[in-house]
């Protein structure tokens, strides 16, 4: 454990927590949860499953009404499973944590593109051995096959896709993943496949991994309620994968979690059965403060912004301030109130950046682009 680094978006938010205990109004913009309160008839629906007392243990691989909600939900993206293939987990985290541990062996490595959210952490603690290729500003963070092929080794075991992607906002479209669907057919790679800003995509159009049949028997799919419905503290995801697999997922969520809490997959059940209109409602929403987020720091000089395709954080280059990004993270928190995570949290290829959340509202954006770009005209003075 000594080896594995804590995860810094919990570590910025952890300081910037101790500023606020001391009075400060900390803007946060590190977090990566939806600043919507989740829709009522879904509040409603755990309320009444405790009135019913639904305060028990459930199946360890979720309730099957849930389950076979979430196989039916699937189809209208497109994707044609059923409930035997699907697992329910306290979270999207522990579906991915469940798949590593369930397919990997100590010593396999594990291909993922950097930047890249918090999967270097999880292949660790597994005994497996991540493997890092980069995806370029240039490309707009899209994966190319040719840097898979490069890292390529008998002990390659598994590829993980995550688009939208967390920090870049990359999406990756049906064409663009083909190359990489041919690789992991061609090597007998497991991909997880973490699509859980798949909702939440403003340019470009999203494939999923399971929109390619030859990926069905390969692929774990990952997909959750916390950013679709705004539910992060409430903890449910799910995985879909070959009912083999999930079977050995299963005893782990055995062994570690049982299950997630009851009440709260009947909270899944109405989510998923219920209107659909909040998710778009949300999207349209974060598309006005993306759109401000870029513009406003586009115009401050030394700060490049890519504008990205899907999810709620833009990630922009401060490679001309030349200053880590971890220090620039520091002044603008103790100079400027404004919480946001270093690039270099986002394994090897994030440094040079700086990953902003834009769920929170549009005066917090505003106000963050006027104090990021006095701090950015202090250091430039400074310099
Ligand atoms: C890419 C990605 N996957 C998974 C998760 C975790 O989701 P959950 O809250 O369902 O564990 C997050 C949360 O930030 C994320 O950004």
């Amino acid at each position: 454990m000594k080896g594995i680094q804590p995860s810094s978006t919990l570590n910025v938010l952890g300081l910037a927590k101790e500023l606020e205990r001391h009075g400060k109004k900390v803007i946060h913009m590190e977090v990566g949860e939806p600043d919507f309160d989740t829709p009522t008839h879904i509040k409603k629906a755990a309320e009444e499953a405790l009135a019913r007392g639904m305060t028990k243990y459930t199946s360890s691989l979720g309730m099957p009404e849930l389950r076979e909600a979430i196989a039916e939900h699937l189809k209208t993206k497109g994707i044609d499973t059923e409930m035997k293939n699907v697992i329910v987990t306290p979270g999207a985290k522990h579906a991915i944590f469940c798949a590593m541990a369930a397919a990997l062996d100590p010593g396999d490595e594990v291909v993922i593109p950097s930047p890249c959210w918090t999967y270097e952490a999880m292949v660790r603690i597994v005994g497996g051995k991540p493997v890092f290729v980069k995806t370029a500003r240039k490309n707009g963070f899209k994966l190319e096959v040719e840097e898979v092929q490069k890292v390529l080794t008998p002990k390659t075991k598994m590829l993980l896709l995550n688009y939208p992607n967390n920090p870049t906002g990359a999406v990756m479209e049906g064409d663009e993943l083909r190359p990489i669907v041919d690789l992991a057919v061609d090597r007998k790679l497991w991909v997880i496949s973490d699509e859980i800003y798949d909702s939440l995509v403003y340019k470009g159009k999203h494939a999923s991994l399971l929109s390619f049949p030859e990926m069905v028997g390969r692929t774990v799919y990952i997909n959750g309620f916390s950013k679709v419905y705004s539910m992060t503290g409430w903890r449910l995801g799910y995985a879909v994968a070959p009912a083999e697999l999930v079977a050995e997922m299963n005893k782990i969520q055995q062994a570690s979690t049982s299950c997630p809490a009851s009440f709260v997959q009947s909270a899944g059940v109405a989510a998923l059965r219920g209107p659909q209109d909040f998710t778009e409602k949300m999207r349209r929403e974060f598309q006005k403060r993306r759109d401000e987020i870029v513009k406003g720091l586009n115009s401050i000089d030394g700060v490049d912004c890519p504008k990205p395709g899907g999810a709620f954080y833009v990630f922009p280059s401060i490679e001309k301030l030349n200053i880590p990004s971890l220090e620039f993270c520091e002044v603008l928190l103790r100079k400027a109130d404004v919480a946001a995570v270093p690039g270099s949290g986002f394994g090897p290829y994030g440094e040079g950046h700086v990953r902003f959340s834009y769920a929170t509202s549009m005066e917090n954006i505003k106000e963050v682009v006027k104090k990021i770009k006095e701090v950015v005209g202090d250091l430039r003075t400074r310099k």
